[in-house]
């Protein structure tokens, strides 16, 4: 049974929306923490968009279970993790338009830049996963930066429309996790995973941790941030 990673990331959207306090992303962690989420993850972008400095700090000091930073290449977000010591770093490609992570990290085309950001971080005592398509190549690559730990993209399962392609998408993402687990990696996964997509993805063989945000925080509006995460929990842990 995968571990639920919750993405608090859009809780602090919402609270830049006024750039005020509320609502506070700290708060909103011990809540999924309480509601049974395994881990806390949250992005610190370069444009700061939603998750800032002293959120991260903050979450640190107050996360219980364990804090996975999302985070780019980018040499002062690299210094930044140093100083906080998140318990995992997980490295995404990010470009300043996006609306929200495209694609994988390509580990083929900034191996030397990301082997080092990876020995950087493992250095200071935090696990690196990288987060990548569900590619063999990319996948091979990965391992031979030194990193522990990847996450296999989803967002392409998510967004092909027929059930055919939802099955062949499916398909990658079993084989390329038992490709990688064979190679001696931790296999995590996410990205538009939404609860009526979850459970199929829950349900592949050696997927260690699922990460969750955007579906978690919107049904929370609803119905409130515990018992969003819970019914999150029911179908990935049934
Ligand atoms: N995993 C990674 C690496 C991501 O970049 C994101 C988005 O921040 C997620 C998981 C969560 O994606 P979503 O918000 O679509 O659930």
């Amino acid at each position: 049974m995968p571990k639920l990673g919750v993405n608090i990331d859009h809780v602090a959207t919402l609270r830049q929306a006024r750039r005020e306090f509320d609502p506070d992303p700290i708060k909103a962690a011990k809540i999924c923490e309480q509601a049974g989420a395994d881990s806390i993850v949250a992005h610190l972008r370069a444009d700061r968009r939603h998750i800032n400095d002293s959120d991260i700090r903050r979450l640190r000091k107050t996360v219980a279970t364990r804090l996975n930073l999302e985070m780019s290449i980018n040499r002062e977000i690299v210094k930044i993790a140093v100083s906080i010591k998140p318990d995992e770093a997980t490295l995404v490609p990010e470009k300043r338009a996006e609306i929200t992570t495209e694609g994988g990290l390509d580990v083929i085309r900034h191996f030397n830049r990301i082997t080092k950001a990876v020995e950087t971080l493992q250095k200071n005592g935090i696990a690196v996963s990288l987060f990548i398509d569900p590619i063999k190549k990319q996948i091979k690559k990965a391992k031979e930066s030194g990193a522990t730990v990847i996450e296999l993209h989803t967002g392409r399962y998510d967004l092909v429309r027929t059930k055919a392609a939802q099955a062949r998408e499916l398909k990658k993402i079993k084989d390329m996790t038992r490709y990688a687990r064979d190679l001696g990696l931790i296999v995590n996964a996410g990205h538009g995973l939404k609860y009526h997509n979850t459970k199929a993805i829950a349900r592949i063989p050696g997927i260690e941790e699922l990460n969750i945000g955007h579906s978690i925080i919107s049904h929370a509006v609803f119905v409130g941030l515990a018992a969003a995460v819970k019914e999150m929990v029911r179908i990935i842990k049934k």
